[in-house]
């Protein structure tokens, strides 16, 4: 199996990404951001809650989305694996995805983090803010209180993945194509060995 945590800072590029790797590896995507905008679309008391929250860019509790993804890992049990984009986002979560994919005889094969500097997060996502219809997108401030919340609490998940020898990085920046190469070329490494 080949399970991926695709990392990094809101607008990095982890979304655009993982629909490619899911064609190209066959993979199942699980991102813990679109599980929750789909739990608010369907009006649950999960996303009502979780709505507040990320209107105003600050994380949602650990056991919700921690939650989440051990349903969708017993739901998946024969896949080739997953790719998680946007989890885990605080070491907590980290210590709890370890654990669960653990109980199913499996592990993390290595995270991958897209670098990508503020001021280019900022422009894409406002950019996407005109049409994307997501309230975190619209607004400077919010995408900002996202970025506080990444560097303050998501950013120490990489030291935790470094501590396990399971970390790259590598530049966000370029043409959507050249950044699906480095990652690609991550990824057959991982396989060869
Ligand atoms: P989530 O949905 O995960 O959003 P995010 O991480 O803030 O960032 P995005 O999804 O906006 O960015 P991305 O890296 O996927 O980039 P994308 O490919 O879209 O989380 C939303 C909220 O949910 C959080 O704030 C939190 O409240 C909550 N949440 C989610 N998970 C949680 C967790 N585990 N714990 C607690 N709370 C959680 O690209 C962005 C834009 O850039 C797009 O318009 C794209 O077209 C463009 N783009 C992509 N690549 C390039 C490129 N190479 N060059 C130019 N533009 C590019
Ligand atoms: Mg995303």
């Amino acid at each position: 199996m080949l399970n991926l945590v695709l990392f990094g800072p809101p607008g990095a590029g982890k979304g655009t990404q993982s629909q490619k790797l899911i064609e190209k590896y066959g993979l199942i995507h699980l991102s813990t951001g679109d599980l929750l905008r789909g739990e608010i679309s369907q009006g649950t008391a999960l996303g009502l809650e979780a709505k507040k929250l990320m209107d105003e860019g600050l994380l949602v509790p650990d056991a919700v989305v921690i939650g989440m993804i051990s349903n969708k890992l017993d739901a998946n049990k024969d896949g080739k694996g997953f790719i998680f984009d946007g989890f885990p986002r605080t070491v907590a979560q980290a210590e709890a995805l370890d654990a669960l994919l653990e109980s199913k005889k499996s592990a993390i094969s290595g995270m991958i983090a897209l670098e990508v500097n503020d001021d280019e997060l900022e422009r894409r996502l406002l950019l996407r803010g005109k049409d994307s219809g997501r309230p975190d997108d619209a607004n400077p401030e919010v995408i900002r209180k996202r970025i506080h919340e990444y560097n303050s609490k998501t950013a120490p998940v990489a030291d935790f993945y470094k501590g396990q020898n399971k970390f790259k990085s590598i530049n966000g920046i370029g043409t959507v194509d050249e950044i699906f190469g480095a990652i690609c070329g991550i990824i057959g490494a991982w396989k060869n060995k």
